[in-house]
């Protein structure tokens, strides 16, 4: 899929110069939606659709960055960059180096191309794979490591503080440390984290629904604040509750007139969502795809009603996913409003299940839909 011969070529044509190139991965949520920055649970896999990140050093005290997807290069100086992103592509690659720079690092100057098959704004991280491949470009060449927690969150800190967007840790830490095979519960209090075998009979079957979502956008703010609303009125009662994480369906009912209807809504999705994300990695070790698919279906229910995240579009893709012959478990992935779906389908259908869903979707909503059978896929490298 990632062509590294071709996308070297591309930059040596352009820079003269021969790249240390890496390559950062999307991702996938199996489970655990908006849970992330209420320091919850989620379990993603890393997929193998990914962004690679070419750099080389220069000596004009320049940073030129090349998109090979926009066909656009932008150049800054390398000792005054802009302190805040500015809605264009460049923001996520200069965030990094932004955030880089605040901790100390003397940002050198450098030619960085990028090129990715992560579709953009369908809900699989394609932010997170081009921020995570040009930390791991930069500390290259600045000839500094970050542990991969740590290089998560400095990724993290890209899209919060320079680019503007208030996304939580999943997608930045699954980039870094996706592994084979396997997702990956994450408990994004500590940021400590079990393997669940993704085991060989089962596909991971991505649906597009090619209705684009933004985490920049309101919408995840809103729902953010809405949470946090509900989270405030429990810690005003309960000391030791700092995020919804800590709180319990019991606090809801006991505390739930006092919120706005909104904000007890959301409030019920995160915190149901948690135990659904921990039970259903429980699920998936033990083997019982059974459970593992009606917690799928109870999460969905769950975002589009009480989170109200999904979409016409979504909810359809969902729908109609049930019906088909191998299906262990389908909802919407990802920030919400739009994106894709994940669907867990037995290895054996797989195929047969991503033709019918493509042509029930197309027939129902009038769009073409993108499906793909992905793998789960190792962590952000460098590239031999
Ligand atoms: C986006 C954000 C993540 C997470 C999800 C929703 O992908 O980047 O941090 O909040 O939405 O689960």
């Amino acid at each position: 899929m990632h062509d590294a011969s071709v996308f070297r070529s591309i930059h040596v044509a352009r820079f003269h110069a021969e790249p240390a190139v890496f390559v950062a991965p999307g991702r996938v949520n199996l489970i655990g939606e908006h849970t992330d920055y209420a320091e919850g649970f989620v379990m993603p896999a890393a997929i193998n659709f990914a962004t690679l990140a070419g750099i080389s050093p220069r000596d004009d005290g320049q940073v030129v960055v090349y998109s090979e997807n926009y066909g656009e290069k932008k150049t800054f100086s390398a000792t005054a960059p802009p302190p805040k992103g500015t809605g264009h592509w460049s923001d996520y690659p200069m965030g990094v180096a932004a955030i880089l720079a605040g901790e100390g690092h003397t940002i050198p100057a450098f030619s960085l191309s990028l090129w990715g098959d992560v579709p953009l704004g369908s809900g699989l991280s394609s932010s997170a794979a081009v921020e995570v491949a040009t930390a791991l470009a930069l500390l290259s060449l600045i000839g500094a490591e970050y542990p991969g927690p740590a290089l998560a969150r400095l990724c993290q800190r890209a899209e919060n503080e320079f680019v503007g967007a208030s996304c939580g840790i999943m997608d930045q830490f699954i980039s870094v440390n996706g592994r084979e095979n396997h997702a990956l519960l994450l408990d994004c209090r500590d940021l400590s984290f079990k393997l669940a075998p993704i085991p060989a009979n089962v596909a991971l079957v991505i649906a597009n629904t090619m209705v684009k979502h933004s985490v920049a956008g309101g919408d995840y703010k809103t729902r953010r604040a809405e949470s946090e609303a509900a989270c405030a009125v429990i810690a005003g009662h309960r000391a030791g509750v700092r995020f919804l994480r800590d709180a319990t369906l019991d606090d809801l009912e006991r505390w739930g007139h006092e919120m706005a209807p909104k904000s007890l809504l959301r409030a019920r999705h995160i915190i149901s969502e948690n135990l659904r994300t921990v039970a259903a990695e429980e699920a998936l070790c033990n083997g019982d795809l059974k459970k593992l698919g009606r917690l799928m279906a109870e999460a969905h229910l769950s975002y589009s009603r009480d989170f109200e995240a999904s979409c016409e579009e979504a909810d359809a893709m969902v729908e109609l996913a049930q019906n088909l012959p191998g299906l262990i478990g389908a909802r919407l992935t990802g920030g919400g409003f739009g994106g894709c779906t994940v669907n867990l389908v037995e290895q054996s259908c797989a195929q047969a299940f991503a033709q019918a869903l493509g042509k029930g979707y197309a027939e129902r909503v009038g769009i073409e839909p993108q499906i793909h059978i992905c793998q789960a896929s190792g962590g952000a490298h460098l590239l031999e």
